[in-house]
């Protein structure tokens, strides 16, 4: 069942029904200013850091969901509604809301009376515009009273709900105009305030929720708004919002556009105020205001933003015999490898923007699906992310996007964590050709005296796992590793630990860890990266050095053939005991996806065949209709051995759940071993359009992807396997959306940025006749067709450029110009 419908030429999802199985939300801003905002106008605004700089206030996990966002009230005759539905819920007469790239466009009507509401965050602009149409399409005159409604937050959303005991006595406005200033702790220590302005002249106002909405009452049932009339209310502490409220009569046929817009601002310390040392200085508001005053105005703004979005999908894009696939890889999925680029997994309607900043290793992968879209972007990144990092080549595993700095309550330890930097450099240079980034001055733990290059940035990172290795000479699990559910060295038995922090005392002495715990998926992660460190330094000549970053790696595929091959596939772990997991000797958990792609990915044992084996093993084992589980069979108690992983009831989370991230490996793997219809198979399991027509069972978002899809052992634990078998959580913030843009666009369909120039070496669906493809690529375009008239999956038979023929798959990169790119498998 579908909730609404792609409209692929204005790149936007069109849904229908305001009662969709989950809120659907979008994000707006992707530079400083952020907003989610849901199908139904639910969600929230911050500054860069969802934490610190929270501007409205949002209630997670509240009754009904997703109450709480910036709402347009109408009272017309006594009957109250909202152009998105909810919170007031009357049935309307028609509802749309259109999510768009950075912008939002829901769409109500009331017995003759359309609302048209507009939610973006223009380019370069601290505020979120929003333009209300409204129009009268009956035949009499119509007057009716609308209210518009913000609530503030008190900037830290962590203190902001729970430090009630001061915060009820904090809160302070300003009113000027049409114009509603928040500017708690403004006049003390804090240089920013927030505004809502409405571009016309009002008919008042409120400022306190209790006044507004009632205390008995609730966002549905606002008391200014059943009433009719704003109270003027002026808050002093308890919860301040923002409410405008304006008559409005309008003559059959006649249309009225208001433009709000919610601000933020920041002031130099000396001229914070005005000359009475107490009114803010509103100028940089108003000036903000002015940008967006008018119809015309707001309609360049939007103009402004479809055209940064042309430019950045018009990078890559792609025909295929497959519209889906169209549609995810030239939208969708660009899209939300932006999305997940800026907040990484902090805010969504599954983070609640507190819990976590930027993530080391998910950043890093983060930058695999973003980085062809702004290369300077991605490379800042890297070298915050960078900045993080220790001299011996650990990391904090986390870090603040407003102070950059690493968080020392998480601290570090995760034995992938280092790896991951490899791939977002190599990833950069592969992409760009800058080489410059290896000599960039980087600190260690954002100490600038001792910053070091890039390189040796990366050579710490390599030498972290090869100085890092256990009995096996495989390299130590630590903390966790990629999975942060596989805590070897945890043994937690109190309520309420952390495992990705807590340590056992027995490890205490060794280190914070266990010297035995040894990880498998490390291992083939550090095989599958290493040659780009190899390749790095064999391009700077760094000979000596590549030779033993290759012995390296060499040695580490022979530890893993020698001690994590287990006959079919590769075991998961050795644990704290020396005892196997993942191995077909284990009771449950007998094989695990995550070592598997990145071992076919770097050939080990290749020459044994492990690569056809495992594919094979892990489609019996692992595949289902709707995408490969993490894990099989699911754990069905709790192994205090292995950590968090067996808390989660089987077929969840990364307990035998579709964890899609790694789906993405196993894509990439089946492409590079040449199975091109495995590939597309396990591809169009889980991509977000293919999911499109289940959206009942699915329940998230079709246009992007969740972390995790309900395995076919969700509902075990209550008698009921699969239950929930194909239900999306977490939508959005997630790794997921950059490895899959990775397989689709790389291994699928083989466009794939090398060191040398444009590699093109598809591994396709056989019965595909080809397809076609631009790629912007350093400066030129190339336009490529691949034909396949043998309707096999992979290889090239011939290459030629601009008409001449090419040995091997890849293109050398021309400086400019527009060339012809011709592919013919065979
Ligand atoms: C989740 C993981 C997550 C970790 C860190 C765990 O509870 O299952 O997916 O990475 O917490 O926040
Ligand atoms: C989500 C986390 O953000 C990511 O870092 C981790 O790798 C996966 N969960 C798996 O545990």
């Amino acid at each position: 069942m579908k909730f609404g419908y792609f409209d692929d030429a204005k790149r936007e999802y069109v849904i229908t029904s305001p009662r969709t199985p989950y809120p659907w939300i979008n994000y707006l801003g992707t530079q400083g200013f952020f907003s989610l905002i849901s199908n139904t106008a639910g969600g929230y605004s911050f500054y860069k850091d969802a934490r610190l700089r929270r501007i409205t206030r949002y209630r997670y996990n509240n009754v009904p969901i997703d109450m709480g966002g910036r709402y347009f009230y109408i009272n017309e005759n006594g009957t109250v509604w909202n152009p998105g539905w909810s919170p007031v819920k009357t049935e309307l007469d028609s509802y749309e809301c259109r999510h768009g790239m950075g912008y939002t466009i829901i769409t109500g009507k009331k017995n003759g009376l359309k609302a048209e509401a507009t939610f973006f965050v223009p380019q370069d602009y601290d505020g979120e515009v929003q333009q209300l149409v409204l129009t009268n399409e009956s035949d009499a005159q119509k007057t009716f009273s609308l209210f518009s409604f913000a609530e503030w937050c008190l900037w830290d959303a962590q203190d902001d709900s729970n430090n009630f005991q001061r915060n009820f006595s904090t809160g302070r406005v300003e009113v000027s105009g049409s114009v509603i200033y928040h500017k708690t702790e403004y006049r003390d220590r804090r240089n920013h305030y927030a505004f809502y302005s409405l571009n016309e002249a009002i008919d008042g106002y409120d400022t306190d929720r209790d006044s507004f909405i009632g205390l008995y009452n609730g966002f549905g049932d606002p008391q200014a708004v059943l009433a009719g009339e704003a109270n003027n209310s002026f808050a002093d502490g308890w919860a301040p919002i923002a409410s405008h409220y304006k008559k409005i009569t309008l003559a059959p046929g006649e249309s009225k556009t208001l433009v709000f817009i919610l601000g933020y601002v920041e002031m130099p310390v000396d001229q914070k105020f005005e000359a009475d040392g107490k009114t803010i200085n509103k100028v940089k508001a108003l000036d903000m205001i002015g940008k967006y005053d008018t119809p015309a105005k707001v309609a360049a703004g939007m103009a402004e933003l479809r055209a940064a979005w042309d430019k950045l999908l018009g990078i890559l894009n792609v025909t295929t015999p497959d519209d889906k696939v169209d549609r995810m890889v030239n939208i969708w999925n660009q899209y939300q490898c932006m999305v997940t680029f800026n907040l990484s997994r902090s805010a969504s309607y599954f983070e609640s923007g507190i819990g976590r900043g930027m993530g080391f290793r998910d950043s890093n992968q983060d930058i695999l699906g973003f980085v062809h879209q702004i290369p300077d972007r991605a490379k800042e990144r890297i070298i915050d992310i960078a900045s993080t990092q220790f001299p011996d080549g650990g990391c904090y595993h986390q870090y603040q996007p407003l102070t950059k700095k690493g968080n020392a309550d998480i601290g570090g330890d995760f034995s992938d964590d280092p790896l991951w930097l490899i791939l977002s450099v190599s990833a950069y240079i592969k992409e760009t050709g800058d080489w410059s980034i290896l000599d960039e001055m980087v600190p260690y733990d954002n100490d600038m005296s001792k910053a070091q290059t890039m390189l040796e940035h990366l050579k710490v990172s390599f030498y972290h796992i090869v100085n890092n290795l256990g009995p096996h000479k495989l390299p130590l699990a630590m903390r966790a590793d990629w999975n942060d559910c596989i805590n070897l060295s945890c043994y937690s038995d109190t309520p309420g630990e952390s495992f990705q922090t807590y340590t056992n005392p027995k490890f205490k002495a060794e280190g914070g860890y266990s010297k035995v715990a040894e990880s498998v998926m490390v291992a083939t992660l550090f095989t599958y990266t290493g040659p780009n460190y190899v390749a790095i330094l064999k391009h700077l000549g760094k000979d000596d050095e590549a030779k033993a970053a290759q012995d390296a790696i060499d040695a580490m595929k022979k530890a893993i053939m020698d001690s994590a091959w287990d006959g079919d596939w590769f075991l998961r772990a050795y644990d704290a005991n020396g005892e196997k997991m993942g191995s077909k000797e284990c009771e449950e958990g007998q094989i695990f996806i995550e070592p598997q792609g990145f071992a076919i990915m770097s050939d080990v044992g290749k020459e044994q065949g492990t690569d056809l084996k495992t594919l094979a093993a892990i489609d019996e084992r692992l595949n289902t209709k709707f995408g490969l589980v993490l894990n099989n069979p699911a754990y069905s108690k709790y192994y205090i051995q292995y950590g968090e992983i067996s808390t989660y009831p089987g077929g969840y989370k990364e307990n035998a759940g579709i964890f899609t991230h790694n789906n993405a490996w196993i894509i990439c793997a089946a492409a590079y071993a040449g199975q091109g219809d495995l590939a597309f198979k396990y591809y169009s399991e889980i991509a977000p359009a293919f999911t499109e027509d289940t959206s009942d069972i699915h329940k998230t978002e079709p246009y992007v992807y969740g972390q995790m899809i309900g395995g076919k052992d969700a509902g075990s634990d209550i008698g009921r396997p699969g239950k929930n078998f194909g239900q999306g959580k977490n939508s959005w913030l997630t790794g997921t959306a950059a490895w899959n843009m990775v397989a689709i666009s790389q291994y699928i369909l083989g466009i794939m940025p090398d060191f040398d120039g444009l590699k093109v070496d598809p591994s396709i669906p056989a019965e595909w006749d080809g397809f076609t493809a631009t790629r912007k690529f350093r400066g030129a375009d190339y336009n490529i067709t691949v034909k396949n008239p043998n309707h096999v999956c992979k290889g090239v038979k011939s290459l030629t450029v601009d008409g001449k023929a090419v040995t091997g798959n890849v293109i050398p990169a021309f400086a400019s110009g527009t060339h012809e790119v011709i592919v013919t498998l065979g």
